[in-house]
C-alpha cells in the first residue's frame, strides 16, 4: 500500500552537466510531465546552473534545488552559498549532507545539521542524506550509523518549520555502482526511519518524506516507491538522460 504524503523526485546532477544541457533537458522534462499528479520534481543542477534552471521552469510541478548550502548566513566563507542567496535564485529545496560531501570534503553528521538547520531558517526544504558504506552493512552497523546521522538532527525535528523536512536514505554502496537496494532492504530502512521518527515527534513521523537514492533507473524505480515507506527518489545519474529521468518521475505518480 503506498501512502498519501506527497512524492518527491529529486535529480542531483553532482559535478555534470553544461548549459547546453540545462536547455536541452529541462524543457525536456517540463513537457513530458502532466500539469497535475502527486509528485513533485526538483533539479539539482551545479549551483553555477541554477539561475539559468530558474529561467526555464515555468511547470506548476517542478522546483529547483541547490546540492549544498552552508551552515553559516554570511561572512567570510570562501566559496559558501548561504541560504538565502539560494532562495534569491528561486530554490525550494538543499541536498544536505550527501555521502559525497560527507566523504569528500570531511563533513560531520553536525555540520549536516548545522546545514539543514541554516536552510530551514532561510525557508528552503533541506533534502537530509543519510546512508551507510558497504562496510557498516557487512558489519551490521547499519542502523547503528543512521541512527547516530538522524541523532545529530533529532533537534530539527522541534523545529517551527520541521514538516518542511525531507529524508533520503542512500546506501552509499548503492551510489553510483549500478547495484541498488531492492525494495524490500529499502523498506526495511525506510520503516525503520519512520519508526525512529515515530519516538522523536510522533505528530511529525507520518508526513515527512523519506526518497530513497542510489542507481534508480526508470527500470526499478516503481518497485522501489511501491514501498510503503518510499516517498521517492532521490537520482543521480539517471537524472542526466530525459527519458530516464521522465520515466522515472511517471513511476512516482
Ligand atoms: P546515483 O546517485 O543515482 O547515480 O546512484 C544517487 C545520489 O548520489 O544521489
Amino acid at each position: 500500500m503506498t501512502s498519501s504524503r506527497p512524492r518527491i523526485v529529486a535529480g542531483n546532477w553532482k559535478m555534470h552537466g553544461s548549459r547546453e544541457l540545462v536547455r536541452a533537458l529541462v524543457p525536456a522534462v517540463q513537457q513530458a510531465l502532466p500539469a497535475t499528479g502527486h509528485c513533485q520534481v526538483v533539479f539539482c543542477p551545479p549551483a553555477v546552473y541554477l539561475g539559468e534552471v530558474s529561467g526555464l521552469l515555468n511547470h506548476p510541478r517542478c522546483a529547483l534545488g541547490a546540492q549544498d548550502v552552508s551552515a553559516q548566513s554570511s561572512g567570510a566563507y570562501t566559496g559558501e552559498l548561504a541560504a538565502a542567496m539560494l532562495k534569491e535564485l528561486a530554490c525550494q529545496f538543499s541536498i544536505v549532507g550527501h555521502s559525497e560531501r560527507r566523504r569528500y570534503h570531511g563533513e560531520s553528521s553536525e555540520l549536516v545539521a548545522a546545514k539543514a538547520a541554516a536552510a530551514l531558517a532561510a525557508g528552503l526544504r533541506p533534502i537530509i542524506c543519510i546512508g551507510e558504506t558497504l562496510a557498516e552493512r557487512e558489519s551490521e552497523r547499519t542502523w547503528a550509523v543512521l541512527e547516530q546521522q538522524l541523532t545529530a538532527i533529532a533537534g530539527l525535528l522541534q523545529h517551527e518549520r520541521a514538516s518542511e523536512l525531507v529524508l533520503a536514505y542512500e546506501p552509499v554502496w548503492a551510489i553510483g555502482t549500478g547495484r541498488t537496494a531492492t525494495p524490500e532492504q529499502a523498506q526495511a530502512v525506510h520503516g525503520q526511519v519512520r519508526a525512529w521518527l515515530k519516538q522523536q515527534a510522533p505528530g511529525l513521523a507520518g508526513q515527512l518524506p523519506i526518497l530513497y537514492g542510489g542507481s534508480v533507473k526508470a527500470d526499478n524505480a516503481a518497485a522501489l516507491m511501491a514501498q510503503p515507506d518510499v516517498d521517492g527518489a532521490l537520482v543521480g545519474g539517471a537524472s542526466l538522460q530525459a527519458d530516464e529521468f521522465i520515466a522515472i518521475c511517471r513511476s512516482a505518480e
